[in-house]
């Protein structure tokens, strides 16, 4: 196995990705920020630099599952301090498993400033995969907003609440278009900035190409088209899934994919790649790139109009595609038969001192100023809520998922679950109305330091009776990330196998901010003796000595 070796400085650079300027955050000059490229079994590490100057920073590997390195993380507030303006911090991991990965900022908003990649590790010398294709390719999307992640921040906290609004535009491969007729005169916004010219794929007929696709949206459902192509989904989240057919992909934030995609269409023109908003009402432009056929010229528009994907609003559709997913017959691990405990997680929009606020089971996550794995292993039981989160929602008056809360209130806390060393855990995620009348949203939850079994979905309120025995322990896939779809339901088991303390939370990065997350430990007291680069904030300064 190798070491791959990474000096990353992250600063602020004025960036037109998507020809409009803003001030983003790069990577070595760079956003999105460079691939890592590993082969499973290899150690990446990560010597980051924070030169933001006045902004702390911290960096997670979603879908690294960091067995034995819970420290590694990047979880600010969870299994880190911050990384100062300034200080160098040492990310060091094994990735495990080979696949398709990504990487992001998981502190404050930042992500939604451009500091985020990917991570593609492949499969050792000697395994072969089950499909075959001639080219590797990654494509990475996003939304964008032209305000600044302070002042989204800000409106998110201020009375009256003012929402982030849909994004300005959509990124594939870091690269948009905005409409710069649009822009104000103070503003600069140039169309034949080179760094938002469109996302090109060159082609070559008849040959299969591996696209590994993921979605690092901070809001939006995504719907991911190649114009009259087909693609063969053949991985989600690093596992193999049994190979399934699609003509549009719906992704959701925190979700990757590999399909394939056979370069069989007439060769004498070029096709639209084209990205449409679902699940909320679009108020952004199709996001588009090139699929360019060699050797027709890459920038030779396509003949026809992009295409504009599904109805925003078939939820159907879309948990039609969610329930098509089924593991790989001979490379899934099943799941255990039973689960040792239930945690349902009612998801709500609340008012809170009249700040708008996410809850789950009522109770809106706030970060404690000491990492909880800090706190929980060098036993600091003043540093969080020792009282335990609970397991599932007050329902003594029948909750109407159907209805606005009937009483908007709930609290803050940064209380968490303590979850018994390798027992199994079912989490079923009960979606519900918002404080808007006839409103469901669609919530990307991801878990951190597992993979989880996807065990079912469905519409309405969760019947712990009828549903459950409709759950699929027969070949369930295995994700990190998965869709609670409005009004719906989604049921997910998991082992509680990695020692440490891992963040389960909506991938949307307002909804997190807002308090829309929570926190699970399992067996801190293996976890190995903790790096004091962890520490140095909250109750960890006794800790570190400075200079
Ligand atoms: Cu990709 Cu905690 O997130
Ligand atoms: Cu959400």
């Amino acid at each position: 196995a190798k070491i791959h070796h990474h000096r990353w400085e992250v600063k602020y650079q004025f960036r037109s990705p998507d020809c409009f300027r803003k001030l983003s955050i790069t990577i070595n000059g760079q956003t999105p920020g460079p691939t890592i490229y590993a082969q499973q079994g290899d150690t990446v590490v990560v010597e980051l630099k924070n030169s933001l100057l006045t902004e702390n920073v911290a960096i997670h590997w979603h879908g690294i599952r960091q067995i034995g390195t819970p420290w590694s993380d990047g979880t600010e507030g969870v299994t880190q301090c911050p990384i100062l303006p300034g200080d160098t911090f040492m990310y060091k991991f094994v990735v495990d498993r080979a696949g398709t990965y990504i990487y992001h900022a998981h502190y404050g908003m930042q992500r939604s400033a451009g500091l985020y990649g990917m991570i593609i590790v492949s499969v050792p010398d000697s395994f072969v995969e089950p499909f075959s294709y001639d080219y590797d390719r990654s494509i990475l999307l996003n939304d964008w907003w032209h305000k600044s992640t302070y002042e989204q921040a800000a409106d998110l906290n201020s009375i009256p609440f003012v929402w982030v609004g849909e994004p300005q535009s959509l990124l594939i491969n870091g690269r948009g278009k905005f409409n710069c007729s649009m822009a104000g005169t103070d503003q600069v916004c140039n169309t034949t900035n080179p760094q938002c010219s469109p996302y090109v794929l060159t082609v070559v007929p008849g040959k299969t190409y591996r696209l590994r696709i993921a979605s690092i949206s901070s809001l939006s459902a995504f719907n991911f088209e190649l114009e009259g192509h087909n693609m063969t989904i053949v991985e989600a989240d690093g596992n193999y899934v049994e190979p399934f057919v699609v003509k549009n992909l719906n992704i959701y934030s925190g979700e990757t994919y590999s399909v394939l995609v056979k370069a069989n269409q007439d060769p004498s023109r070029n096709y639209w790649a084209a990205l449409n908003v679902v699940s909320r009402k679009p108020a952004t432009p199709t996001g588009v790139g090139i699929i360019n056929y060699y050797p027709n010229h890459p920038k030779k528009p396509p003949p026809s109009a992009p295409p504009t994907g599904p109805l925003w609003n078939d939820t159907a559709y879309r948990v039609k595609q969610s329930l098509a997913i089924k593991a790989r017959k001979g490379y899934a691990i099943p799941p255990p038969p039973t689960s040792d405990r239930v945690i349902t997680l009612l998801n709500t929009q609340n008012k809170i001192d009249n700040h708008t606020r996410w809850a789950v089971n009522n109770i809106s996550f706030t970060l404690p100023d000491t990492p909880y794995l800090v706190a929980l292993k060098e036993g600091l039981h003043h540093a969080f809520n020792q009282s335990p989160a609970p397991d599932t929602y007050n329902n003594s008056d029948g909750y109407d998922i159907y209805d606005i809360p009937k009483n908007p209130n709930a609290s803050y806390s940064n209380s968490i679950y303590r979850i018994e060393f390798n027992s199994t855990v079912d989490v079923v995620l009960q979606n519900a109305n918002t404080m808007n009348p006839n409103n469901s949203e669609t919530h990307p939850w991801h878990l951190h330091g597992h993979d989880f079994w996807v065990l079912g979905y469905g519409t309405g309120r969760f019947d712990p009776v009828k549903d459950r025995v409709k759950y699929n322990l027969v070949d369930p896939i295995m994700k990190n990330t998965v869709p609670l779809h409005p009004y719906g339901w989604t049921a997910l088991r998991f082992r509680a196998d990695n020692p440490g303390t891992w963040m389960f939370h909506c991938h949307i990065e307002s909804h997190f901010f807002m308090g829309m997350g929570v926190v699970f430990e399992e067996g801190v007291e293996r976890v190995g003796r903790l790096p004091t680069s962890i520490m140095g904030c909250g109750e960890t300064k006794r800790f570190v000595r400075r200079p």
